[in-house]
C-alpha cells in the first residue's frame, strides 16, 4: 500500500528454501499481492532499503543472517512493517518468543493455505490501518501548523497596525488589544486579558457606546464614531458590535486613530479664518460709516442717482459684514467659547425686541409676526447668544415665507425646560434635506426663495449656541405647508 491505500501491497518473503518462496509467491500473487523474495537476512535488509515493502514473511533459520537478527533490525528501523514469522512445527516456541520481541504473528510450515491467507489478510489490514493513522496524524499536524501560522500572521498584522485595536467580550472585558492601543491611550499598566474595560479607559462616552452595543440598545448594523481626548492625543474611536454567525452580539470591536495632527490643522484653519474676518471687519465698518456720512449729506448734497448708488453699496457692505460676523461666530462656537457670560436671561424680552427689529422686513413681505408667551421665568444664558438664535430663526421664518402668512413665536414651560417654538407657513423643507440644513454653508434650493440672500451659516451657528447652553434644537417641516423649529433650554430652579 505504501502511502496510497489503493496501490498494491508488497510482501517480502525471506526464506532460504526456494520452494517456500515460490509457494508463497504463487499463493499471494493469486490474491493480488506483489511479492518480493530474499534468501537470507542480509539480502532481505538490502531489499528493504531499496524497495517499498508493506509486509514481511520471515523464516527464522537461515544462513548468513538469521531471522531473529532481521526482526531486531526491522523493529528498530521500520517499526511500521508487520513481520510474520515462518516456523516449523517443532519451533513454535521460537516464534512465540519472536512475537514477544515485536513480530506480528506466525505461520507454520507446511502452510495451510486458508489459515496462511487469513493471517496475511489480518496483517495487511493492520498495515492499512497503521498507514491511515499515520496519514491522519500528518494531516492533523499540518492543519495545526496552518492554524498556528494563520494565527501568528493575524497577530503580527494587528500588532504592527498604527491604529489601536480594542476587542471586548460579552462582559465588556478587554480580550484583545495591540501595542498601538496602549501607546495612543497612554496606558502604562500591563493588560492581562480578560480585563475590565473601565480599568483601561475612563472615557464615559466610549464606555457608554460599547455598553449600548452589548445591550442591543444600538442596532447591530450601526457603528459609532467619536472623538476621545487622552493626555497627549486626540483619537477618533470607531466602534462596532462583534456579531456571532447567528447575529447575536458577542462583544465589541473598536479601532482608534490618532487625529491629533488633523485637529491641530483644523485649529489653525479656524484661527486663520478668525484672523482674516477680524482684519476685514474693521476697514469695512469704517467704509460703512463713511458711506453713511455721505448719505446723510454731511459731505455735501447728493443727487438722487448718487444717493441710490451709495445706498446699494451700503446694502452690499451690510451683507459682507453679516458674513464676517457669521464666520467669527462659527470660529467662536468651534473654539467652545461662546457661552462665557451666563446671566439670568429674560427670553420673552429678547423675543419681543428681536421681533420688532425684524417687523419692517416682515411687513414688506406680508408676513404677520406674533408672540405668545406662557412662561416668563428666566434661563441661565448668554443674552447675546439667545438673541442671535432667535434672530436667525425668525429671519429664516420670514425669509422662507415668500407668499406672506403668519410667523408665530411661542414660549412655554416643558418639564425642567423652557420651550421656544418658531413656526411659519412658508415653503417648508423636503424630508431628505432636513438633516443637511444644520451643515455650514448648506442652503436648500427652492425656486421661490432663490432671491433670498444668505450664506447657510445661520442654523449651524444657532445649533452651536443652543448646544453650548446644554439645550436641544430640532425641526419639523412639511413642504409647502411650513416649518417649526423647537428649542429646549434648561430653566433655572425657582430659588436660583
Ligand atoms: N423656516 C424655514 N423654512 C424653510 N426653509 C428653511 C427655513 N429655515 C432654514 N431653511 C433652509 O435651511 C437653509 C439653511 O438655513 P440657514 O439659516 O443656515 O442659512 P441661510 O438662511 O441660507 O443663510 P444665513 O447664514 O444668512 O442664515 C436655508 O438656506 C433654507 O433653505
Ligand atoms: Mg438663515
Amino acid at each position: 500500500m505504501n502511502d496510497d491505500s489503493s496501490s498494491k501491497i508488497r510482501i517480502l518473503v525471506v526464506d532460504d528454501e526456494r520452494v517456500v518462496r515460490d509457494g508463497c509467491r504463487r499463493v499471494l500473487s493469486g490474491k493480488g499481492y506483489e511479492v518480493l523474495g530474499a534468501e537470507d537476512g542480509k539480502q532481505a535488509l538490502g531489499l528493504l532499503e531499496a524497495e517499498p515493502v508493506d509486509l514481511m514473511l520471515l523464516d527464522l533459520k537461515m544462513p548468513v543472517m538469521g531471522g531473529e537478527e532481521v526482526l531486531e533490525h526491522v523493529r528498530a528501523h521500520r517499526p511500521d512493517i508487520p513481520v510474520i514469522i515462518i516456523t516449523g512445527h517443532g519451533t513454535v516456541d521460537n516464534a512465540v518468543e519472536c512475537m514477544k520481541r515485536g513480530a506480528y504473528d506466525f505461520v507454520t510450515k507446511p502452510f495451510q493455505v486458508e489459515q496462511f491467507l487469513l493471517t496475511i489478510g489480518r496483517a495487511v489490514d493492520k498495515r492499512r490501518l497503521e498507514q491511515q493513522r499515520l496519514f491522519y496524524e500528518k494531516e492533523k499536524e499540518r492543519n495545526l501548523y496552518d492554524l498556528s501560522l494563520e494565527k501568528s500572521r493575524l497577530k503580527t498584522i494587528i500588532n504592527c497596525m498604527a491604529n489601536g485595536v480594542l476587542v471586548t467580550n460579552r462582559n465588556l472585558e478587554v480580550v484583545l488589544h495591540n501595542p498601538a492601543l496602549t501607546r495612543l491611550m497612554d496606558i502604562d499598566q500591563e493588560i492581562h486579558p480578560p480585563m475590565d474595560l473601565t480599568r483601561l479607559t475612563e472615557n464615559p462616552a466610549l464606555i457608554d457606546t460599547l455598553h449600548k452595543f452589548q445591550s442591543g440598545e444600538l442596532p447591530p448594523e450601526d457603528f459609532v464614531s467619536q472623538e476621545i481626548e487622552t493626555g497627549k492625543h486626540v483619537l477618533r474611536a470607531i466602534s462596532a458590535p462583534a456579531l456571532a454567525p447567528d447575529d447575536g452580539v458577542v462583544g465589541t470591536v473598536t479601532v482608534l486613530e490618532d487625529i491629533t495632527a488633523f485637529k491641530r490643522l483644523d485649529e489653525m484653519k479656524s484661527d486663520f479664518v478668525n484672523m482674516v474676518a477680524h482684519e476685514l471687519r474693521s476697514p469695512l465698518v469704517s467704509i460703512r460709516q463713511q458711506h453713511n456720512v455721505i448719505l446723510e449729506g454731511l459731505a455735501g448734497p447728493l443727487q438722487e442717482k448718487q444717493a441710490d448708488l451709495i445706498q446699494r453699496g451700503v446694502k452690499k457692505i451690510d451683507q459682507l459684514l453679516e458674513l464676517i460676523n457669521d464666520l467669527l461666530d462659527i470660529a467662536r462656537i468651534e473654539a467652545g467659547k461662546h457661552v462665557q457670560h451666563r446671566a439670568p436671561t429674560d427670553v420673552e424680552k429678547i423675543i419681543r425686541e428681536t421681533v420688532e427689529l425684524i417687523r419692517p422686513r416682515a411687513d414688506e413681505q406680508g408676513v404677520t409676526l406674533s408672540v405668545a408667551c406662557d412662561e416668563s421665568r428666566p434661563v441661565q444664558a448668554d443674552p447675546k447668544g439667545i438673541g442671535e438664535v432667535l434672530s436667525n430663526l425668525i429671519t429664516n421664518a420670514v425669509n422662507y415665507s415668500p407668499g406672506g402668512g403668519r410667523v408665530e413665536v411661542a414660549v412655554r414651560k416643558r418639564g425642567d425646560n423652557l420651550e421656544i417654538r418658531v413656526s411659519d407657513g412658508g415653503v417648508g423643507i423636503p424630508p431628505e434635506e432636513l438633516p443637511k440644513i444644520w451643515d455650514k454653508f448648506y442652503r436648500v434650493k427652492h425656486p421661490e426663495t432663490r432671491q433670498v440672500m444668505g450664506t447657510g451659516l445661520g442654523l449651524a451657528i444657532t445649533r452651536g449656541i443652543v448646544e453650548a447652553h446644554q439645550g436641544h434644537i430640532d425641526v419639523e417641516s412639511e413642504p409647502d405647508r411650513g416649518t417649526t423649529f423647537r428649542i429646549l433650554l434648561p430653566m433655572m430652579a425657582s430659588d436660583e
